[in-house]
């Protein structure tokens, strides 16, 4: 007879809040007209549910009008592929998720496609994309392939460094406001002038920067260049500080040890491999990079106790994410899905990249697909599948890879006077039985 209010709980047992209060008004609603004891009762305690449910603060819960992001190919939704730099992508990129290539580097959608949607955003338009009435209301991504934090050089394939990802930044704003203050009937297409104080700003860059430095650098070398890379990331943040904005999500840099590029390149005897097959040296680096990345963004939150700054700790995520891939429904943690060659184990060659189809040694090759997409963590030899930025995604937006964590997080930490969500539940459950009872 409780059986509804059970399904009811069931849900709040297995589901996400939304889902709850979904549930419970589900359950309102079909006893509403016909308000016999029973359902009077049961509506009452769903209701009730739909409160307590409520009350359990989402994890990551952010209101913000806009997001803005630099970084890399890691996050760029189309910038260096508008901009005509390096050949279009061939399929199957983008098959899962477009169904053509879409400017992004992986077989769907990336972790800022995840994040916006996440956040409630529509997928951020790349800056440089003109063509096909872009709508930048809700953002706009100046991430570009290849980019690094450092100013770019004659032998770099990225001319858009993060420097020049803040510039443009710089242009956008200025542009925005000058339009809007001339013609009201474009203010569909961009974003207010308020948001670009409330906007939140991610940024996921340096990958390139320290991967890169391992090609002419020894590993000491390396680990003294850091300051250098960090030095200009600071000034870009500061830049962006000093412009208004005040919300910065900084994503570290993930195990750039485990890309089957750089294991092609540098990982020639076992010993430089860890158990996982990973690089050491470059998973070293990415550490020692991470430390001085997060003292950084302690130091820039003291400095400026105006904004928030949030560090992510995707390393971290990217890790678990290989190390225990069969927890999370993988099977392949380090061959690439979309590639040729380079010994069965890494199915990745520099000379060919996914998709395409080359004469190597005389004889015509293709770098295709693997049969399924969703069981390899990686994508191309050097990006992430989309399966794996959602489960990226997905982790970040618990919260718990946040640093501070999220304020949602903090006011949820169970303390003596409030009671944990097991408590809730056998509480409800034990209303849900007595009310079963008594009618
Ligand atoms: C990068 O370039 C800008 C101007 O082009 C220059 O002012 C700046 O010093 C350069 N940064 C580094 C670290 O060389
Ligand atoms: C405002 O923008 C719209 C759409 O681009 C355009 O049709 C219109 O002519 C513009 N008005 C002025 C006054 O510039
Ligand atoms: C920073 O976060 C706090 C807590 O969420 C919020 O009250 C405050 O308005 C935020 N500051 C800015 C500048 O957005
Ligand atoms: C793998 O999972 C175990 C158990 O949860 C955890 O202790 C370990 O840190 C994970 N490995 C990585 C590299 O995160
Ligand atoms: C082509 O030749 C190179 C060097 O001779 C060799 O390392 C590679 O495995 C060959 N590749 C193919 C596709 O046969
Ligand atoms: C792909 O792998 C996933 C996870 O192992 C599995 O659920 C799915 O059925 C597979 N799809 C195909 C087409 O084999």
């Amino acid at each position: 007879m409780a059986s509804e209010l059970f399904m009811t709980i069931y849900f709040a047992l297995f589901f996400s809040h939304y889902l709850i209060s979904i549930s419970a008004l589900c359950v309102f609603f079909s006893f509403y007209p016909t308000m016999s004891p029973y359902g009077y009762c049961r509506s009452v305690c769903s209701l009730l549910l739909l409160v307590v449910s409520l009350s359990d603060a989402k994890p990551v819960e952010l209101d913000h009008p806009a997001i803005f992001n630099f970084g890399d190919s890691n996050s760029d939704t189309g910038n260096i592929i508008a901009a005509g730099i390096g050949d279009p992508l061939d399929p199957p990129y983008g098959h899962s998720f477009f169904n053509a290539p879409a400017g992004r580097f992986s077989d769907g959608r990336l972790i800022i496609d995840f994040l916006a949607d996440g956040l409630g955003k529509q997928f951020l338009n790349a800056y440089v994309k003109s063509v096909g009435a872009p709508k930048f209301q809700q953002g706009c991504n100046f991430a570009a392939a290849g980019s690094t934090v450092l100013n770019a050089t004659s032998f770099s394939f990225c001319p858009f460094s993060f420097r020049i990802q803040v510039a443009q930044f710089a242009r956008f704003k200025a542009q925005v406001v000058q339009i809007l203050a001339t013609n009201k009937t474009v203010s569909d297409y961009l974003p207010a002038e308020s948001y670009f104080r409330e906007a939140l700003y991610t940024f996921d860059i340096g990958q390139n920067d320290l991967g890169g430095a391992f090609y002419s650098k020894t590993y000491p070398q390396v680990i003294q260049f850091i300051p250098t890379i960090l030095g200009e990331f600071r000034n870009g943040i500061e830049s962006l500080y000093n412009q208004g904005a005040r919300n910065f999500w900084i994503h570290n840099t993930g195990p750039l040890g485990c890309l089957p590029q750089n294991i092609q390149k540098f990982g020639m005897s076992s010993s430089s491999l860890d158990p996982m097959g990973c690089l050491r040296a470059q998973n070293k680096a990415a550490k020692k990079y991470n430390n001085q990345l997060h003292a950084l963004s302690t130091e820039f939150q003291n400095l400026h106790p105006d904004a928030n700054l949030t560090y992510i700790d995707v390393f971290s995520i990217k890790s678990d994410l290989i190390a225990n891939h069969s927890r999370y429904g993988f099977e392949e943690p380090i061959k690439a899905c979309c590639g040729y060659g380079g010994g069965g184990h890494l199915n990745y060659d520099t000379r060919i990249v996914c998709g395409q189809t080359k004469i190597l040694n005389g004889s015509k090759v293709t770098a295709k697909g693997c049969s399924n997409f969703t069981t390899y963590v990686n994508w191309d030899g050097i990006h992430y599948t989309e399966a794996a930025n959602k489960h990226v995604a997905s982790q970040i937006l618990t919260g718990a890879y946040s640093h501070p964590p999220p304020v949602s997080m903090q006011l949820s930490t169970p303390t003596s006077d409030t009671p944990s969500l097991s408590t809730k539940c056998l509480f409800l459950l034990i209303i849900s039985i007595l009310s079963a009872r008594v009618f």
